[in-house]
């Protein structure tokens, strides 16, 4: 099950020191791999200023968010006009080429996601414990049908149990959930100065690992 009320503090207690102000780095590098790409999932997407760039871009994008603090913060703070409706039990927003569902990403079916075919994963991958990247790379391959590239900058801090939100993911994980399907290719790694909670339950290095996955052709 995923941790509803533990993201749900975070968003009402404004606990949320993930949010970056402006674009991530890798994205504003990396932004022309979507140039042949119309529609882009961006899975946990909090009201992240990634969404904005990837919009002016000329990306149309969907995101899925437990907070409703969040989305409202997202429309609010980009003066965008969004309309809510509600389909099945899930609520989305919709407007100026966003679509945000407002709920548990692993309640979305395939047709919510109709017409995907990439996908931009930042602090989504790690924000999940082991057994939910699994259900994850399950949902990914699953129910976003189109699927064929990913961009995904992620935390790697060894494999270290217990340590996270955010999770360390490694490129031998990476491998056994993905390898079959996607071509694994990084981009970009980052050093980053190790933290103290890590170093205390066993990590040795931190660094920001940005991946691209491609999908195979019989993948
Ligand atoms: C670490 S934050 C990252 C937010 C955003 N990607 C960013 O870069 O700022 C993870 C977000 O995912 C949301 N979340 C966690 N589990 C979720 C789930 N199963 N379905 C939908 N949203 C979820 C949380 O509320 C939180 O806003």
């Amino acid at each position: 099950m995923p941790d509803y009320q533990f993201w749900s503090e975070r968003w009402l207690n404004n606990q949320i020191g993930f949010h970056m102000n402006g674009p991530h780095k890798s994205l504003i590098e990396f932004i022309d791999l979507f140039k042949v790409h119309k529609k882009i999932f961006v899975p946990l997407c909090g009201k992240s200023p990634d969404m904005i760039f990837l919009r002016q871009y000329g990306l149309e994008v969907i995101g899925v968010e437990f907070s409703e603090i969040a989305i409202l913060d997202f429309i609010k703070e980009n003066n965008l006009k969004m309309i809510k409706h509600e389909v099945r039990d899930l609520i989305f927003y919709e407007g100026d080429g966003f679509k945000i569902y407002q709920g548990n990403l692993f309640k979305l079916f395939e047709i919510d996601l109709a017409g995907v075919t990439c996908c931009y994963d930042r602090a989504s991958m790690v924000a999940f414990n082991q057994q939910e990247r699994v259900n994850y790379s399950q949902f990914l391959k699953d129910i976003v049908k189109d699927l064929t590239l990913i961009l995904a900058p992620l935390l790697d801090y060894g494999e270290v149990l217990d340590a996270g939100p955010p999770f360390s993911v490694t490129a031998r994980e990476l491998n056994l959930l993905y390898g079959k399907n996607f071509e694994l290719e990084v981009l970009r790694s980052d050093e980053t100065p190790l933290r103290d909670n890590l170093k205390s339950k066993g990590a040795i290095y931190e660094k920001e690992v940005t991946w691209l996955f491609k999908k195979k052709i019989n993948g």
